[in-house]
């Protein structure tokens, strides 16, 4: 007889769920991946001629077909704490001393090493068994709802498996871990975002945060995001070491990093980090350090937190990744305002992530300092995201005829003449229309904090100048023009120039503070135009300006204030403005609606984080209600609102008597 759709539904994914355990946690599958699609194609079949069948944990369910994340603050249960960071041996012991101070005497201590897992942390609430919320860590307080972006993580258990071996209440449960994504597949999706002229990421943790903050499940859902889960959470008092919770998650079906080990004292520990030290390259995905936590959850509970980080657990960071290789050569790169900076060109080695073939130098003081040659063989260094830098010379390497580095005599790119200012390391090249800078100012115009062109990165504006299309900013806006000559371009084709022109249009919604930020001011950097901007509220009342005037602003001192009548005195820089005017640019601030006047002539200053909005929604809030914000305490404050973990500006407040308002207090005062 035919199984009526109900049973036949419920025994395929419960089929499902099975050969996923096995496959991802037990990485033991027992049926070919043929087999596999052949179950969910059924099950699809099936949920699309009974829709009134579907469940959310249905395997089917992991990317849903028209979902996009709002990312709703959650509030976590308990706080997302992070740990602090210990990076020698020494450090370790004084752990192991403190850890055993802040416990009754004689009691014995043991210890669960982890590898950390160099991701991106993410909270997963589970109801009645199934999963309801996936949350960022946020401040550790408040983070951001992600369920939608976590449902496509294959190994992320829609519903969890009841454990065997032990009966426990596990109704409400808060499971933590971490998004990571493998070296490999990350390389893969780097060399593919390169081939499209796409930014690439710096390392895999880079490119996990910007895919689990993606609007889109679907493109989420092409990003192989795995997770090794590390913590649990819950009501019950059943629970009684680490390392018991551990093997309980991982019979409820998480991936847990199967590299533990309960050590029974600190030598133990020091033991596991090293040797993990040594072999963190025989990994298939990146580690950056050692998590040590107190086994016990009784003494955990016992020891506590200080601020921020608990008492019972540390992070054991391990050494920045160093590598040798060659310096062939040692170039001058011309940025936008001219500085010239040298660059060492290195014979590609694979660092920590990524494959470097470049590393700054700094300066010519730093390159003398350290002695460095071209010929050389260096050791570089990476620490977290920063940019490569050269940290020795193997001087025992050095070739023969090597030679000291000199300045170059003329700009490398135009051949003009460079200067020197007094009492600057730094040296410059002269011509204003060197390419080299005109490069670099359309680079900083387009760039994410300023105009925030999408799709006009460095290459293709190199091209764009080489190729006579763009001589000056300006001209970004009149590319549509030669629309139909940029889609014969090789690699460029309609769809991308489509992409490319639409997002030139959409800059021009840019507000007034950052058009004047892009516009490449020496010293006029985003938070400097913000002020300006809002002081002057257009770019003719500006352009007016004395420097007296532009310096009575807070903050603003001589060098800007000099920088930008220079600025403005030049008049191809007035022709660019007017160009820019011409393509409907803002070069004036928006009006501000003031709502009513119920805060008129109050001055608010803000100080910690806010549960309710961000601050800058608080201080948009203040203005429509016609009060205004300062960003100090003074006697002249009205009032100060102090929010979570507020800093020294609270202290100020309280030693100068002005009121202070709690957020509820602030609310009502707004309603
Ligand atoms: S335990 C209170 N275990 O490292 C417990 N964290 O700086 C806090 N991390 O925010 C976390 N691997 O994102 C823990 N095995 C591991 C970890 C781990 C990576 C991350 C996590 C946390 C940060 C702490």
């Amino acid at each position: 007889m035919k199984k009526n759709p109900q049973q036949r539904i419920e025994e395929l994914r419960k089929l499902i769920k099975e050969h996923d355990y096995n496959y991802y946690i037990l990485a033991q599958p027992t049926i070919s991946d043929y087999e596999y699609d052949q179950l969910v194609n059924e099950l699809i079949k099936l949920e699309k001629e009974n829709p009134h069948l579907i469940t959310p944990d249905s395997p089917t369910q992991r990317v849903g077909s028209d979902l996009t994340n709002v990312f709703n603050p959650v509030t976590h249960r308990v706080p997302m704490l992070s740990l602090s960071n210990t990076y020698s041996e020494e450090e370790m012991y004084d752990f192991d001393r403190r850890v055993k101070d802040g416990l009754p005497k004689n009691e014995k201590v043991e210890y669960v090493c982890e590898l950390k897992i160099d991701g991106v942390s993410v909270s997963l609430r589970y109801k009645n068994g199934l999963l309801v919320t996936a949350a960022t860590r946020g401040d550790g307080t408040t983070g951001e709802e992600i369920t939608n972006n976590i449902k496509t993580i294959r190994s992320v258990p829609l519903s969890i498996r009841k454990p065997e071996s032990k009966k426990l209440n596990l109704d409400d449960i808060e499971v933590r871990g971490e998004i990571y994504m493998e070296i490999e597949a990350f390389k893969k999706i780097n060399e593919e975002r390169e081939l499209n002229g796409e930014k690439t990421f710096a390392n895999p943790r880079n490119l996990t945060a910007g895919t689990i903050k993606l609007l889109d499940p679907q493109l989420v859902a092409k990003r192989p995001l795995k997770i090794f889960v590390y913590y649990l959470y819950s009501e019950t008092d059943e629970l009684t070491t680490h390392y018991e919770n551990l093997k309980l998650l991982r019979e409820m079906g998480f991936p847990v990093n199967q590299n533990y080990k309960l050590c029974k004292d600190i030598e133990e520990v020091m033991k596991f980090c090293n040797d993990w030290e040594d072999k963190r390259d025989t990994l298939p995905y990146e580690i950056d350090g050692v998590v040590v936590k107190v086994n016990s959850l009784k003494q955990q509970k016992i020891l506590g937190n200080i601020a921020k980080s608990p008492r019972w657990a540390v992070a054991y960071k391990f050494k920045a990744k160093q590598a040798k290789t060659r310096l062939n050569k040692i170039v001058w790169q011309v940025g936008r305002t001219g500085t010239l900076t040298p660059v060492a060109e290195l014979e590609p080695v694979f660092l920590a992530g990524s494959t470097i073939s470049r590393a700054t130098l700094h300066n010519i003081d730093e390159i003398k300092r350290k002695d460095i040659r071209e010929g050389d063989v260096v050791i570089i260094e990476k620490g977290g995201d920063v940019i490569p830098k050269v940290v020795a010379v193997d001087l025992s390497q050095r070739p023969r005829n090597s030679q000291e580095v000199k300045l170059p005599s003329k700009c490398p790119v135009c051949n003009s003449n460079l200067f020197r200012p007094e009492n600057e390391v730094a040296i410059y090249c002269e011509n204003n229309l060197c390419p080299a800078q005109i490069k670099g100012r359309i680079e900083h115009f387009a760039s994410r904090g300023a105009m925030d062109i999408t799709g006009l990165g460095e290459a293709l504006i190199n091209l764009f100048v080489d190729l006579g299309y763009l001589k000056d900013y300006s001209d970004i806006y009149h590319l549509k023009e030669h629309k139909e000559e940029l889609i014969q371009i090789e690699r460029l084709g309609e769809k991308s120039v489509d992409n490319l022109l639409t997002s030139i249009e959409k800059s021009k919604e840019k507000p007034f503070d950052k058009v004047l930020f892009a516009l490449g001011i020496r010293y006029v950097g985003a938070g400097v135009a913000k002020k300006i901007a809002d002081h002057f509220r257009s770019i003719d009342a500006l352009m007016n300006a004395s420097e007296e005037e532009i310096e009575s602003i807070h903050e603003i001192g001589p060098s800007i204030s000099k920088s930008i009548r220079r600025f403005f005195s030049d008049n191809n820089n007035i022709k660019l403005i007017e160009r820019l005017k011409k393509a409907g640019l803002k070069f004036k601030s928006e009006e501000v609606k003031i709502a009513s006047d119920k805060l008129k002539g109050k001055s608010f200053v803000l100080t910690g984080t806010l549960s309710s909005m961000s601050r800058e929604e608080a201080k948009e809030k203040i203005i429509l209600l016609g009060g205004h914000v300062l960003s100090a305490v003074s006697k002249n404050t009205d009032f100060v609102v102090v929010g979570e973990n507020p800093g020294s500006k609270f202290d100020n407040a309280q030693k100068l008597g002005i009121p202070i308002l709690s957020e509820e207090e602030f609310l009502k005062m707004i309603e």
